[in-house]
């Protein structure tokens, strides 16, 4: 029984990401603990103990899980909660809420809402706004994560042994350094897409770092499709059709999104150890997986009337207009679990949930991060 399972299971990644087949280490399935880094789509309240006042933390964020603001940008769980969930861990502490060692003890959340790869001086150099761009970028969350290893692991060896059985989520992290100068009507051509060799690079750098500090499980996301972000869909809308896909995206965003992930892959594909003992690295498809509720909502429970809409915003086409986040005088609907956005930038508990289930089972990782559990 089991063994056909293990047969089909690297088949079927094998045709679905032929470039990047690896497999795991055998009998390593069981995490003790959960590291992640990244952005909203990964922070649990780094950002909002930043700020106190922001909206993410007032009524309706949390409204349909946790049933309170907990600095989600969300209505409920995050892909990370929903992970953490199916391997039977307890949710990590966010770094800036946590103070000792017993309170990294389920690992640590490192990521903080409105980072970037590239580090906040690019951008500051840009002449951008950083109002909502914080300090925190990818080798700040690196550090953050050595203090942690430090007060968890004193020493070399027992440090080792954390690296070794801990699950490492390294994004999603880079849609900010092309989002901010997009919010900000900076050039794309001349300004934004030369960004992405320095993000990929960026990547680069802080997934060798750790697997330099002896982690052996690492999952990187790609973007999201920024050309079905509601957000997006109202600062870039269009009145040439040909601007769109068939879902009703923006075309040119999107495959600025795939230009990304391709060279996010080919660069994993490039610096993936050959001795899957050394260290794992598994490309997840959040791109992937969010197109295909976006084109076949009813499909998988969501309505198709709003698939580009958010949930909760402050109105016009796609319910997404100037603000940021929406707040307790926004237009909510009535049913989030049938909307793929939230809040025009951030998704739903239940996109998430789609999303979360495509990277742990597949198709949307390769390799799936369950495949190697059933045995
Ligand atoms: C936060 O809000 C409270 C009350 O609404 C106000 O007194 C305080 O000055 C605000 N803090 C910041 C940092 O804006
Ligand atoms: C790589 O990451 C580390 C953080 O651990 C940082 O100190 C270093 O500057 C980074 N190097 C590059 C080239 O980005
Ligand atoms: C960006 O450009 C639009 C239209 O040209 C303008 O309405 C808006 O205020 C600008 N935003 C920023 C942040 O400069």
């Amino acid at each position: 029984m089991a063994s056909s399972l293990m047969v089909v299971l690297p088949l079927l990644l094998l045709v679905v990401c032929p470039y990047a087949a690896v497999s795991y280490p055998a009998g390593t399935c069981r995490y003790t603990r959960l590291f992640s880094l990244g952005d909203s789509l990964t922070d649990t309240g780094n950002f909002a103990s930043l700020s106190p006042n922001r909206s993410v933390l007032a009524f309706p964020y949390g409204e349909t899980f946790f049933r309170r603001p907990t600095g989600r940008f969300c209505d409920g769980r995050l892909i990370v909660d929903f992970i953490a969930e199916a391997l039977k861990l307890p949710l990590s502490t966010p770094f800036l809420l946590g103070k000792t060692a017993e309170d990294f003890r389920a690992g640590a959340n490192l990521a903080v809402s409105g980072a970037t790869a590239l580090s906040q001086q690019l951008f500051r150099d840009m002449g951008l706004d950083l109002t909502i761009l914080p300090p925190y970028s990818l080798d700040v969350q690196l550090e953050w994560l050595k203090r942690v290893l430090h007060m968890l692991a004193p020493t070399g060896p027992e440090r080792q042994d954390i690296m070794s059985s801990s699950l490492f989520l390294l994004g999603e992290i880079g849609i900010n350094d092309y989002n901010h100068p997009f919010f900000q009507n900076r050039s794309f051509t001349a300004q934004i897409r030369p960004l992405l060799p320095k993000v990929i690079k960026k990547i680069e750098n802080a997934t060798k770092v750790l697997i330099g500090l002896g982690a052996k499980t690492i999952v990187v996301p790609g973007v999201i499709p920024m050309g079905c972000v509601p957000r997006y869909l109202t600062i870039f809308q269009s009145n040439d059709p040909g601007d769109y896909d068939a879902a009703g995206c923006i075309r040119w965003l999107n495959d600025f999104a795939e230009e990304h992930n391709r060279a996010l892959r080919h660069m994993l594909d490039h610096i993936r150890p050959r001795d899957p003992t050394v260290a794992v690295v598994v490309y997840a498809d959040y791109y992937g997986a969010i197109l295909e509720i976006t084109r076949s909502p009813q499909k998988h429970g969501f309505r198709k009337d709003v698939a580009l809409t958010a949930c909760c915003g402050d109105g016009g086409p796609h319910n997404s207009g100037k603000l940021i986040a929406c707040s307790a005088t926004s237009i909510l609907c009535p049913d989030p679990s049938r909307h793929i956005s939230w809040d025009g930038i951030h998704l739903t508990e239940a996109a998430y949930q789609f999303v979360a289930r495509g990277v742990l089972d597949g198709p949307y990782a390769a390799p799936s991060m369950l495949s190697k559990c059933r045995r």
